[in-house]
């Protein structure tokens, strides 16, 4: 709604001269304060060296004038807060512009724009297991939501697929694994070979372990068969890993791992040297910062090789002078954040001008245990999914569903669980949380959308689909209440890009979804004349609609029939 520049321009009408692009009207908290409330009397009072109340009262009357047809009512209350009632004809007709927008409304401000996103990136030849969900879900949620303002997404998957465990998996594929084995060579396979080759590296005459040293050298020098071995590794895995994805419908637009930045690193490593920021420290080369709390960045090691950081530098400049990028964001666990730090300290004074955004997430743990590489008890991610459609299917196949929609219901279960917490939280996942059909979960979002579906076919059904003349219900409170939350769609999906939390898009359609049960529930809609019963339809379509958007932006399916 245009509410807001409303009220701006009434603030400078009255006192001109001044900044008042803040100015907003918030949802009023309880509707006796009516529809809005607009506190910038009060916040500006000091600037304006006036009154609150006297500030207050003048916006209100200009309000009178500029915004009939669109206030009911405007009231200054208390110190000189304005309260707002919205006339049901504007909100119907905003209602009506959202409705006929393409995008439900969504603004398309990243037109023009190219932003990178790095987001799952688990390690080759390793199965993935539970601790991947969150950066795979959590990542694709903000690629969906950049996509749909208008940004031109690179989702790049930033495999680790370079490095020692490479040298102790040719060992191990050779020597441990059977001739069966090595044919129908899968990532289970290599995860043991690597188990098995790491375990007789630590035996103490390390005679295996050189051995395996001596394999990664000949990689690293480009052996031709060592290097076909490690291309078949990487391919298998990400074969692997697609599979994965496609259950979970994401596309990765590149797979560049850390080796396609191998040859880049001395030449980064050799800049910095000549910037005199690379210095030596105990054989290797360290980037001191002068802000304590960033530490020591290490660029090369003592044995020559390079690390992390060296790779994550080398990449950043590969990736802005390919693609120009306006921002990248690297979505990884909070655990990451010092080297983030660095990185992005150390790129900036390598004159990267691109935005650098971390975003980083907290631990999850599995119904109330934490998940531990150690204790063995990695839940692999392939059996999670298996799990949640198994028991969706459960759940689905009393009313005649099929495996399809158990996989929309377990997936998105599995998803919604995650991305209706801030990514910076620490979550627990449980089976009970993630399926309940009447908690904030993402079965209860699905069956909400079901229910529109259903009510608007028997809608059709009874000849009563009608849009008559096209406008909105917007009149009852509880009607009111959801045109009104449904008007804040665009702006949710805003906030929650500039946020990077697809936690604020979840939670605006929980509420929505809340409003829309409240609405329902007190609104006959089939049984009512004629003019009432389109209007309510409208605003039950248009709730569908958004709901549904807003559910694929977090890569939720929404089946029409639960
Ligand atoms: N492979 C890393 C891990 O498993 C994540 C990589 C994140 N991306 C990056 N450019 N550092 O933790």
């Amino acid at each position: 709604m245009q509410i807001d520049e409303i009220l701006v321009s009434a603030f400078e009408k009255n006192f001109p001269g001044n900044d008042f692009s803040a100015v907003r009207a918030l949802p009023a908290t309880d509707p006796r304060f009516g529809d809005y409330q607009c506190n910038d009397a009060l916040k500006l009072a000091k600037a304006l060296r006036a009154n609150p109340r006297e500030i207050a009262a003048r916006v209100a009357e200009t309000l009178k004038e500029t915004g009939a047809g669109v206030f009911d009512k405007v009231e200054v209350a208390g110190p000189g807060f304005l309260n707002l009632v919205v006339s049901p004809a504007s909100i119907s007709s905003s209602l009506a512009a959202l409705a006929s927008s393409p995008d439900c409304g969504i603004p398309q401000s990243g037109r023009g724009k190219r932003i990178v996103i790095d987001y799952s990136s688990p390690n080759a030849a390793k199965q993935m297991h539970i601790g991947h969900i969150r950066s795979t879900v959590i990542g694709n949620a903000i690629d969906r939501i950049f996509r749909a303002l208008g940004y031109d997404v690179i989702a790049d998957n930033h495999l680790g697929d370079w490095g020692t465990q490479f040298g102790i998996l040719i060992k191990g594929y050779r020597e441990l694994l059977t001739d069966g084995e090595r044919e129908n060579l899968t990532v289970a396979n290599l995860e043991k070979c690597y188990v098995l080759s790491a375990a007789k590296a630590k035996e103490e005459d390390g005679v295996w372990k050189d051995a395996c040293r001596k394999e990664l050298v000949k990689l690293q020098q480009g052996d031709a068969e060592n290097l076909a071995l490690w291309r078949r590794f990487i391919d298998i895995s990400i074969s692997e890993f697609e599979r994965m994805y496609s259950m979970l419908g994401i596309h990765f637009d590149t797979y560049r791992g850390e080796s396609y930045y191998n040859d880049m690193m001395p030449g980064v490593v050799e800049k910095l040297v000549k910037a005199g920021r690379a210095v030596e420290s105990e054989g290797a080369l360290v980037v001191k910062f002068d802000d304590e709390r960033l530490g020591v960045a290490i660029v090369r090691k003592s044995d020559g090789g390079y690390n992390y950081t060296t790779s994550d530098l080398a990449c950043v400049e590969s990736r802005v002078a390919e693609y120009s990028p306006e921002r990248i964001i690297y979505v990884t666990d909070d655990r990451q954040q010092l080297h983030f730090r660095q990185f992005f300290a150390i790129a900036e004074e390598m004159g990267v001008k691109t935005k650098l955004v971390h975003v980083p997430f907290g631990l999850m743990s599995f119904q109330g245990k934490a998940i531990s590489t150690r204790e063995g008890n990695l839940i692999r991610l392939d059996d999670l999914l298996s799990e949640a459609k198994r028991r969706s299917y459960d759940i689905v196949k009393e009313r005649g569903g099929d495996e399809k929609l158990a996989e929309a219901i377990g997936f998105g279960a599995v998803k919604y669980a995650d991305l209706s917490h801030d990514p910076a939280t620490a979550i627990d996942f449980s089976w009970e949380k993630a399926l309940a059909l009447d908690g904030n979960s993402g079965p209860y979002l699905q069956y909400a959308y079901a229910r529109v579906c259903s009510l608007l076919k028997k809608a059709e059904e009874a000849g009563a689909a009608g849009v008559g003349d096209g406008s909105f219900a917007a009149s009852t409170p509880a009607e009111k209440r959801l045109a009104l939350a449904i008007l804040e769609f665009p702006q949710a999906v805003v906030r929650a890009a500039e946020a990077y939390k697809p936690s604020i898009l979840a939670d605006w359609l929980f509420q929505t979804a809340q409003l829309y049960s409240a609405f329902y529930q007190t609104s006959p809609i089939l049984k009512e004349e004629s003019d009432t019963r389109a209007k309510r339809l409208n605003l039950c379509r248009l709730f569908g609609e958004v709901l549904r958007k807003g559910l694929s932006l977090l890569g939720i399916e929404t089946p029409e029939r639960i």
